[in-house]
């Protein structure tokens, strides 16, 4: 059985002829960013968040909130930023017509970027998951940008709470976390040149635009489990998926039986997945569960076990590599003492579709969208749980893929990204 990920494979590919094409690249890009960063700026200006009276105080709290935050030396906040900050205290949109949530219910958190055609997928297919409307959809989204907003704003079938990374690079046009005048760039020598930065293991200088998913990804994380009023004291489940993630109609009852059977089928494991590690996997379709390693795809754990990672905190942010993914799998798990494992149906629930990885619009030629129209085969099948509590587990042992040892692809070697990450882990403990 051949389980390594070619999906991630793929994208560390990518990754290595990005490295090489660094110089020319991050000259295109640097161009490319500035400009946008001068239309954001231009635009965000008439970013208006529509409060009402009645949230002035849920704001107030907040705010002193973030002015607390300050003692942790997180970057000066600009307006917009703030704006932001602000935003993420209101309260879950559509209550009128779903006013509570089912007492065992599993939260959803959808982490995007800016890919407006994926995440239009995504969300539709959310859409037709049964169950859904019994629960909570959180969308954390990388900074602000209109389009993925206007998505979210048009869904009508949960409760949905949107929440934007106050410190996202691109919130930031001309300082920390963002691009600042005087940062070394490249291989840049910062003694020689006088500019500020440490580079990564490979002698590479910070790239904000690519910095920027771990930061997203760890700011969510504990945004949600300690900071959110809607989350901090939830204490079931919580789903991770990615905007260009599919899920099939029975994910969430799938993830229902799951994580309803982990404590006796798979007492050793920490987590429950919709879909197998290998990404390009459809699974076995046998007539059992599967535990083996922790996926990306569709994962879910608890309190218990994200309090484990969260003790883990300086594991996590001195990993130079700019992947969350990799540095959980080369640092955090192997950190626990015993092996990760979840736990998983013999039948995807979820499917990875995105074909450019993370750093869309650095892969030349390579058309990263197929015009919106993706094709899933949901078959009978697939639109009804289809886990069966009489089955016996099945372990895959030995797996490969990124273990402890493995030293990082870099791009997380600068200290102040270091220390933005552990500001992150300490922003709601206080
Ligand atoms: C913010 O916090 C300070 C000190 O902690 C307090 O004096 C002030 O009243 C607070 N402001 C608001 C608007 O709650
Ligand atoms: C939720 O959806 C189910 C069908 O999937 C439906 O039977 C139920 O009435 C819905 N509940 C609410 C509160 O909309
Ligand atoms: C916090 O969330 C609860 C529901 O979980 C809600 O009843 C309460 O009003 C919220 N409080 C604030 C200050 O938003
Ligand atoms: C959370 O999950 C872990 C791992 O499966 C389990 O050991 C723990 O008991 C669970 N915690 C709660 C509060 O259910």
């Amino acid at each position: 059985m051949a389980y390594s990920s070619t999906g991630k494979k793929h994208r560390l590919k990518d990754d290595a002829s990005f490295r090489r094409f660094v110089p020319l690249v991050s000259i295109t890009c640097l161009g490319v960013f500035l400009l946008i960063f001068l239309l954001r700026m231009n635009s965000s200006s008439n970013f208006v968040v529509p409060f009402s009276d009645e949230f002035d105080e849920v704001l107030l709290r907040s705010y002193n909130r973030s002015l607390i935050s300050r003692k942790l030396n997180l970057p000066k906040q600009n307006e917009f930023s703030i704006e932001l900050e602000k935003r993420n205290q209101m309260p879950p949109r559509n209550l009128d017509l779903y006013p509570s949530l089912a007492k065992d219910h599993i939260t959803v958190v959808l982490y995007v970027h800016n890919r407006p055609q994926y995440l239009k997928v995504a969300v539709d297919s959310i859409s037709q998951v049964v169950g859904i409307n019994e629960t909570l959809l959180i969308v954390s989204h990388d900074g602000y940008f209109e389009e993925m907003n206007k998505i979210v704003e048009d869904v009508r079938f949960c409760q949905v709470k949107q929440i934007f990374a106050p410190f996202s690079p691109h919130v930031f046009p001309s300082g920390f976390p963002g691009v600042s005048p005087g940062d070394c760039k490249d291989k840049d020598d910062g003694a020689e040149k006088h500019c500020k930065g440490t580079p990564d293991q490979y002698g590479n200088h910070r790239s904000p635009k690519i910095v920027s998913l771990k930061h997203h990804w760890w700011w969510m994380m504990n945004t949600v489990w300690d900071g959110l009023n809607e989350t901090r004291n939830h204490n079931g489940h919580i789903l991770f998926i990615e905007e260009d993630h599919f899920l099939y109609p029975n994910a969430y009852q799938n993830l229902k039986i799951l994580t309803a059977l982990k404590p006796q089928k798979c007492p050793h494991c920490y987590a429950a997945n919709l879909a197998p590690c290998d990404v390009n996997a459809r699974g076995e379709d046998w007539d059992s569960l599967i535990a083996e390693r922790m996926g990306n795809v569709g994962y879910t754990f608890n309190r218990t076990v994200w309090r484990k990672i969260h003790k883990k905190t300086n594991k996590f942010c001195f990993f130079d590599d700019y992947n969350w993914d990799i540095t959980m799998w080369a640092t955090v798990y192997p950190s626990f003492g015993n092996p990760v494992f979840t736990l998983r149906g013999p039948r995807t629930s979820a499917v990875h579709f995105g074909k450019c990885g993370l750093h869309q619009g650095q892969e030349g030629e390579k058309a990263c969208i197929d015009n919106g129209a993706v094709n899933f085969q949901v078959q009978d099948v697939d639109k009804v749980a289809n886990i069966n509590s009489d089955w016996e587990v099945r372990v895959f042992e030995n797996q490969p893929g990124y273990k402890a040892g493995f030293k990082g692809w870099g791009g997380w070697g600068d200290k102040r990204d270091h220390q933005l990450c552990l500001d992150f882990a300490q922003m709601h403990h206080l």
